[in-house]
């Protein structure tokens, strides 16, 4: 059995939580590199198929290669293309982006739904973990009509990240600052008293009290948090 890394078990949860309400299905993992996540849910039981897209070559090769020595190259495709171009979802995918920039999430998002119907995304599943900008790709996943299942957070060798479980509604709607910098599930599990979002909120407060200098969004999230602690 493969061995993941704090993140990509955190990843992986989230992705095992999305197969429980979906039935069978794809995952589809988008910038595989090392194959890792795809072999897991095989392993696992939470895919029946595995479809891995890279945009070098070098790292698609690597994802075959452990697909490969898995054994499961008969139930796995790797295909080197610019996120899910050449792709086309089914009901019971769980597309899965992880460990890149969020700036590069929204944008394969983008060109993703605009390439499927309503119908279909509503049958598929999304699971984003962005390295950064993480206020802009909530604050896009709500704005296209996505439903924010679940947060979550993780530490991985000192460094905490962020993970979302979506569904598309096409219902879209505005976060506002606070839920956008601080997260949309995430404080009522910080007022429920989850130690690890704790730790995670503290973090931020002093992350965004040099930010909220020069950014406005940041500022009025913190303020509004402020009044919150106030209250
Ligand atoms: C830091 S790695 C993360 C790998 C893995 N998803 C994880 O979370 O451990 C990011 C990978 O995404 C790939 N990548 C970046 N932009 C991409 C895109 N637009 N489409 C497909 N792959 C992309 C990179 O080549 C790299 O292998």
């Amino acid at each position: 059995m493969i061995r993941l890394s704090s993140r990509l078990s955190a990843v992986f949860d989230q992705v095992a939580e999305a197969r429980k309400d979906l039935g069978p299905g794809r995952v589809i993992d988008v910038g595989s590199d090392h194959g890792l996540l795809a072999v897991s849910c095989l392993e696992n039981g939470i895919a029946t198929e595995a479809v891995c897209t890279e945009i070098h070559q070098g790292p698609a090769g690597h994802s075959k290669e452990a697909l490969k020595e898995a054994g499961f190259e008969d139930r796995s495709c790797v295909y080197v293309t610019d996120g899910l171009n050449g792709i086309s979802l089914k009901p019971g995918d769980i597309v899965v982006i992880a460990g890149m920039g969020g700036l590069n999430i929204i944008d394969i998002v983008t060109r993703c739904i605009a390439s499927e119907t309503p119908e279909l995304l509503k049958q598929v599943r999304f699971i984003i973990q962005p390295q950064k900008s993480v206020n802009l790709v909530r604050k896009f996943f709500a704005q296209k009509g996505f439903d924010f299942d679940d947060e979550s957070v993780c530490t991985d060798r000192d460094f905490f990240y962020n993970i979302m479980r979506m569904s598309y509604s096409g219902i879209s709607y505005e976060l506002g600052a606070y839920k956008e910098c601080y997260g949309v599930l995430l404080p009522d599990k910080e007022a429920a008293g989850d130690a690890l979002v704790k730790a995670y909120f503290a973090h931020l407060d002093e992350v965004f009290e040099i930010r909220s200098r020069s950014d406005l969004v940041v500022r009025e999230a913190l303020n509004e948090r402020n009044g919150h602690e106030n209250k």
